[in-house]
């Protein structure tokens, strides 16, 4: 791997297949009644926060503690960011007192390649602005991978507000390299610009509509409507986009039996996806993401902290 997870162009097919090796011995561990492994005694992480998050930054304050790291949290409410201190000053200071590797979360695009650019340990992109966010892309593979087998050839259709999506960026490149095959659909005021040319050049389909695209899907990722990041009208109403983008109990009826439903979290319930689809108990996997997202968490941290040690 990389000396940093900044976007999943970091991470190969065989790298992932080494960091979804790992996660699945540290998913053991998960069911464990004493969960600590030693691997990363003695090291210091710190989340570094500038944008809310539930569970993202506890997965990652989880799996740091279950490999025995030291985990500090800092929001940027509540640090001197908010006093106007600059983000390289910040970043300066926490790296000064010996911190081993960070994590980081940033409204703006780029930020982690920035941060990257400032320290000498290792930078984790827990998503930067509307750019990238790899470790969930990693642990929504990973999700799927457990669930389907071998992602070459299967068919896994992304489905919201892609314009504002760091997770549909980064899942995209992420399931190409696995060999699955992608279809984008959202309203065409969600589709980000310019993805006509990126998605002939990296071969993924789009589609503005949804009943056409569930038959044939091996999976649905459903994305979250990022009201925070818009700042006027990208659709009529709320009841609008549900009739036609939303994962709605009778679109379940397009999907297969048992075809997996993905959201990363938080849900929006009733807009983009409705409570039958995000409880199915056959389909919805966004709990197994969850549980995911802590191994996948250990996983990364331990191939990027833990030098050549074994677990
Ligand atoms: C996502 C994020 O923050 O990019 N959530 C997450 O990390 N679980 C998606 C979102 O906010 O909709």
């Amino acid at each position: 791997m990389t000396r940093h997870l900044l976007s999943i162009d970091d991470v190969d097919a065989a790298a992932m297949a080494e960091i979804f090796d790992t996660a699945a011995e540290m998913h053991d561990v998960q069911r464990r009644a004493v969960k600590k492994l030693p691997a990363l005694r003695g090291r210091t992480v710190i989340n570094l926060f500038f944008e809310d998050s539930t569970r993202t930054r506890s997965s990652f304050e989880i799996a740091g503690k279950w490999l025995s790291a030291d985990v500090i949290n800092l929001s940027a409410k509540g640090s001197s960011a908010s006093k106007g201190e600059s983000l390289r000053d910040t970043v300066l200071t926490v790296t000064a007192m010996g911190v081993d590797g960070l994590v980081v979360r940033h409204g703006a695009s780029g930020a982690a390649h920035q941060i990257s650019q400032w320290v000498d340990v290792p930078v984790i992109n827990a998503g930067d602005g509307m750019h990238e966010h790899p470790t969930q892309a990693l642990l929504d593979t990973y999700t799927l991978t457990r669930r389907l087998g071998s992602l070459e050839g299967k068919h896994v259709a992304i489905v919201g507000d892609l314009t504002h999506s760091r997770v549909f960026r980064s899942n995209v490149k992420a399931l190409l390299e696995l060999g699955a095959s992608v279809t984008a659909v959202a309203p065409p005021t969600l589709m980000p610009a310019g993805i006509d040319d990126w998605a002939k050049a990296a071969g993924f389909a789009t589609s503005y509509e949804l009943d056409p695209v569930l038959p044939s899907a091996d999976a649905v990722m459903m994305l979250r409507v990022q009201r925070e990041r818009m700042s006027g009208g990208y659709f009529p109403t709320a009841r609008e986009y549900t009739v036609g983008y939303g994962l709605t109990r009778e679109r379940l009826g397009l999907l297969g039996a048992d075809t997996p439903i993905l959201h990363p979290g938080p849900m929006n319930r009733g807009l983009e996806i409705s409570a039958d689809a995000a409880d199915s108990v056959d389909r919805s996997v966004v709990l197994d993401q969850v549980s995911a997202g802590v191994a996948v968490r250990m996983s990364v941290l331990y191939h990027l902290l833990a030098g050549e040690e074994t677990p």
